[in-house]
């Protein structure tokens, strides 16, 4: 039977960060110096391939320190944790490994300058993301304020609307806040903030790439999982850029086929934390049903590269 024809846009870039990248490294390494089991804090990043894959090797995932044997090295995932838990680890005296992205860790350090500096600080995240809880938790309890959207901005109830300034989380829609930062510039001028706001290059770069492709297609995937902050808003910067349909797929399996039925062209992304096997996987399983034709749309190049923590540097 022929196939009928497909134009698949396959966006560049995609897939792994360099903090992703980083992460993932730091736990293979500290497997390789100090052996199984090793303790991670929370996935090290919101993939389950990617987490099982390590948990085949000997990573142990939990969700707080308490799970972890005081004698095992134990790792905190690249989101970022609140300053309290490695404080915890060291207070136990346990190894510990911080894969904190170092631009999450970039944000830390500019909430703690400015709360330093007397300001107070508002974060724009989403509420119970890991990232979010980590950076809010660089300061005491109640120091940080959230705002998710334009509307909590007006509400928001501040000590002080002279001495304010503002951090994102780093894997944010761009629009979305855009339209937050200038709410917050509206109702408090003197808010200091970073020079647009905290949304790494990746993020930025993958969301440019769909907004490029995204007219020409008829439908977009984006590889990542329920949990993966980047991944999700990929989807909807898909579905705002003109794609009628945008889905988010773990892996090939999770296709809706249905949905699918007499598209003559797709856009293909993955998440920053998506292994490109699962990208594979996905072309694969259109090359199954389709005639596909693979055009690579390339927005940016990336050569960001992280060092591994000098710990696991150094010989065991
Ligand atoms: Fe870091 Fe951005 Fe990736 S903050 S972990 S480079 S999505």
């Amino acid at each position: 039977m022929t196939k009928p024809p497909l134009t698949l846009y396959l966006a560049a870039p995609r897939g792994f960060c360099a903090g992703v990248d980083r992460a993932i490294k730091i736990v293979e390494m500290a497997l390789e110096k100090w052996g199984a089991p090793v303790y991670v804090r929370h996935e090290i990043v919101h993939n389950k391939y990617v987490v099982d894959g390590l948990r085949d090797k000997g990573a142990v995932f939990v969700e707080e320190l308490d799970e972890c044997p005081p004698d095992r090295p134990v790792i905190f995932s690249a989101h970022g944790v609140p300053k309290a838990v490695p404080e915890k680890a060291a207070a136990r005296e346990m190894v510990f490994v911080d894969a904190t992205c170092p631009l999450v860790s970039k944000v830390h350090i500019e909430a703690a300058r400015h709360s330093e500096n007397g300001l107070q600080m508002i974060m724009i995240g989403h509420a119970g993301h890991p990232e979010t809880i980590g950076t809010m938790g660089q300061l005491p309890e109640g120091e940080v304020l959230l705002v998710e959207t334009p509307e909590d901005v007006a509400t928001v109830e501040v000590r002080d609307p002279e001495k304010l300034a503002f951090v994102t989380q780093t894997t944010l829609s761009l629009d979305d806040t855009a339209e937050i930062v200038a709410a917050l510039k509206a109702r408090f001028p003197a808010i200091v903030g970073p020079h647009k706001e905290d949304i790494c290059y990746a993020t930025t770069n993958r969301q440019e790439a769909v907004k490029a492709m995204a007219p020409d297609c008829d439908a977009l995937l984006v590889v990542g999982a329920p949990n993966s902050s980047n991944s999700k808003r990929l989807v909807e910067v898909g579905a705002r850029s003109g794609c009628r349909y945008s889905q988010l797929v773990q892996r090939a399996a999770d296709i809706d086929w249905r949905s699918l039925e007499g598209i003559a062209s797709i856009g293909l992304t993955a998440g920053a934390s998506a292994p490109d096997v699962l990208i594979e996987e996905v072309i694969d399983a259109f090359r199954d049903r389709y005639d596909v034709s693979v055009e690579t749309v390339t927005t940016a190049e990336e050569d960001v590269e992280f060092k591994v923590p000098r710990v696991l540097r150094q010989p065991a």
